[in-house]
């Protein structure tokens, strides 16, 4: 092809697309055992804030006998899996949406609601980064407000960045990387002041020890909460969010929404795990117990700072070594971990570390103890 022709077919291109920052994913077990020649059995992955425990023997189980049906299309709107969640969340089908792939989907589909050319979105950050891709693969503009130094939320700030273009406000509770959580009274605050929407992320709701926002869905008509099967259910692969909104904007997301976006095998998949609700508390139980734990040991074994988490990860402040130094060093005891430097507002010397089993845990410590002893 002339070069001539390449520039006609860019020419085609729509100029928002140059504008979208390239989503920095956590490598998985393979790319790191190829780069760094590692056994692939000695690996522990604590970079994706997977759930170390794989889900219920329930779900594979019904998925492996679900697999018959995948030459089928499954309902428009994963109706079963909507029904599914009436009884799991409270809310009645008119205030639920089921959204593939993941959460992402149902971001992607906010944005698609709300964003013209030029309309912003607010992102206290550091935060989860695909608010601001998808808003400006539409022409959005991210507007960064900073969380404070302890990483909780300062509204005032949010307030003072608000303008008439501003169409959604962000919020990330147990927030991704830092962990801590928005309260009710700062979400209220927004909801009340500003005409937007307010988008309130629980990815990691079930592993925190301060319940959830979902009550404030009933009185606001600008609330929307997203969630995922990613996480606490352990069906990170499967690729299934859902949203709790008021039932104007359930009925707009179902428009804007691909049809059969949720697979016939994610769909039974979640179906079953709610149906096993007994295996995801316990495996919440336990990644409250050993986020204790790691916070614990990182604060007593370690020279580095721990801040407290909601999420089923935690962060830790390395200096005076950099991120990329410490997951280099976790690396090679055979431990991934996620450098922090891809978030914005959050410099170059933290980590984010998965909660783990016990096992895992323990290998983390190890690693931190090599870390302690590398020559700078
Ligand atoms: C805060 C947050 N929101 C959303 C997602 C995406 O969820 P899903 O896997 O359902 O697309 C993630 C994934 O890590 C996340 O950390």
């Amino acid at each position: 092809m002339s070069q001539k022709e390449k520039e006609a077919y860019a020419s085609l291109l729509n100029p928002s697309v140059s504008n979208v920052p390239v989503y920095v994913p956590g490598k998985t077990t393979p790319q790191i055992v190829a780069e760094y020649g590692l056994d692939p059995k000695s690996v522990v992955k604590l970079n994706s804030n997977e759930n170390p425990l794989g889900p219920s023997p329930k779900v594979t189980r019904a998925v492996a006998e679900a697999a018959g049906s995948a030459s089928l299309y499954p309902t428009a709107d994963a109706s079963n899996l909507r029904q599914a969640l009436t009884r799991y969340t409270g809310f009645p089908v008119e205030n639920i949406v089921a959204s593939g792939p993941g959460m992402d989907s149902l971001i992607d589909a906010l944005n698609k609601l709300f964003i013209r050319k030029g309309d912003e979105v607010i992102l206290p950050v550091p935060t989860f980064t695909y608010y601001g891709i998808s808003a400006a693969g539409l022409g959005g503009v991210p507007v960064c407000v900073g969380l404070e130094a302890d990483y909780s939320l300062n509204t005032d700030k949010i307030l003072g960045a608000v303008t008439d273009r501003t169409k959604i406000i962000f919020l990330c509770s147990p927030n991704n990387p830092t962990g801590n959580v928005v309260t009710a009274a700062d979400v209220q605050k927004l909801a009340e002041q500003v005409n937007a929407i307010i988008f309130i992320d629980e990815a990691y709701v079930e592993f925190s020890e301060r319940g959830n926002l979902s009550g404030l869905v009933k009185k606001y008509e600008n609330i929307v909460i997203g969630r995922t099967f990613s996480k606490a259910f352990g069906l990170a692969g499967m690729r299934i969010g859902y949203a709790l909104a008021p039932a104007w904007i359930i009925s707009n997301l179902l428009r804007v929404l691909p049809p059969f976006s949720v697979s016939i095998l994610a769909e039974t998949a979640a179906v079953a795990a709610l149906d096993d609700l007994d295996y995801m508390t316990d495996g919440v139980k336990t990644v409250r117990e050993q986020r204790k734990k790691l916070i614990e040991s990182v604060a007593k074994q370690t020279p580095y700072k721990a801040y407290p988490s909601e999420g089923n990860f935690i962060i830790v402040d390395v200096s005076p070594n950099t991120s990329k130094e410490a997951v280099d060093v976790f690396l090679k005891s055979g431990v991934i971990i996620r450098s922090c430097d891809s978030f914005q507002n959050i410099g170059k010397n933290t980590v984010r570390i998965t909660v783990g089993t016990a096992g895992m845990n323990k290998k983390v410590m190890e690693a931190f103890d090599a870390l302690k002893k590398i020559k700078r």
